[in-house]
């Protein structure tokens, strides 16, 4: 029998592409979100829509009673710098939103959950790769927002209410290789979307924030996957908990490194033609390198990412401009 998935924050960027993956997968995939970020454009043929917010529980119960066989959950509010500055904004989305999720699971006997984590949950590594077994030491109150989460999960998941799969995304970036998703996020923090902007002309100049880290070329070190190979993840990681019955947190990333400047230069390959950029001040709290040790991801889910070559990546989002 088909079974049914309910994507929280569906129509946003990486969910989105874990919508895709799901349908592609043959799921029947109901799409939870408020369009707070996302895009109806992002909705695919087959999905069926709920327009509706974590924090309204009636909405989210409403959705829960419709024979789910599991959940995935991407609704978060992500902005690093405005975690810091407005953090009543992200204890409400992210932790109280996602303990509605919870309990409602609870209330309609959901036993399966695949939660959007992030590598912000380390903090500032104390090596590289970045394994599971790394100490968790948020450095800014969005990665503490997960890490909350994630304990939320594990008590629940303790006291055999149901069973988590928490992914630890690094750097997701890319688009969908056959232009099907082509919403895009607004007023962009993350380095790639900004990239793009200066690309398109839509902004005059990037800055490349520390030349001076403890790096072969001075910028910081990051570890970009591709957000097609994360949506894979997530569909594994499903039949994982539906198959084993048991939680599970794994790392998503390449184990490659490719540093700011890297970035910038196979852009300039991949568009044929120079960006204008300055190097600029260091962005307070960015870790020099950070790269994930995803071994375990291979080893409990088979998965391994498709893309590679940094060049690849970004010739998916320069796709969408041309
Ligand atoms: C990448 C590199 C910047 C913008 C963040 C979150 C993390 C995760 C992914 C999210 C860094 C440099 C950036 C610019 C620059 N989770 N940069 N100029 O900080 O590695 O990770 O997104 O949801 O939790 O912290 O990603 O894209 O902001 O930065 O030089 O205008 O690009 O310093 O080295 P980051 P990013």
């Amino acid at each position: 029998m088909t079974q049914t998935i309910l994507i929280i924050g569906g129509a946003g960027y990486i969910g989105s592409h874990v919508q895709k993956q799901f349908l592609a997968e043959g799921y029947h995939v109901i799409v939870y979100d408020n369009l707070s970020s996302g895009h109806k454009c992002n909705l695919l043929p087959g999905a069926q829509f709920i327009h509706g917010d974590i924090l309204n529980k009636e909405q989210l119960n409403h959705a829960m009673a419709l024979n789910i066989d599991g959940v995935v959950h991407l609704a978060a509010k992500k902005a690093v710098g405005e975690s810091m500055s407005q953090p009543e904004l992200y204890a409400e989305n992210n932790i109280t939103g996602s303990v509605n999720i919870l309990n409602a699971m609870v209330k309609n006997e959901i036993r399966s959950i695949v939660f959007s984590s992030s590598a912000a949950v380390y903090g500032m590594p104390k090596y590289v790769p970045v394994d599971e077994m790394h100490p968790i030491n948020p450095i800014n109150y969005y990665g503490y927002t997960k890490c909350a989460i994630e304990q939320n999960m594990e008590w629940f998941s303790k006291l055999g209410k149901l069973n988590f799969a928490s992914l630890r995304y690094f750097n997701a970036v890319g688009y969908a290789a056959d232009k099907s998703i082509i919403g895009k996020e607004e007023n962009p923090q993350n380095l790639m979307p900004i990239v793009m902007e200066a690309a398109t002309g839509k902004r005059n100049k990037i800055c490349v924030f520390g030349q001076d880290y403890d790096t072969p070329d001075g910028t910081c070190i990051r570890d970009y996957i591709h957000v097609s190979d994360l949506a894979t993840a997530h569909t594994l990681a499903m039949r994982y908990l539906f198959d084993h019955h048991k939680s599970l947190t794994i790392n998503l990333g390449t184990g490659k490194g490719v540093s700011v400047t890297e970035l910038l230069h196979a852009t300039e390959r991949v568009i044929g033609k120079p960006l204008n950029y300055e190097y600029t001040q260091r962005r307070p709290g960015d870790p020099a390198v950070l790269m994930a040790n995803a071994q375990k991801a291979h080893d409990l889910l088979g998965w391994s990412p498709q893309y590679t070559e940094i060049e690849d990546i970004i010739q998916t989002v320069w796709n969408l401009e041309i």
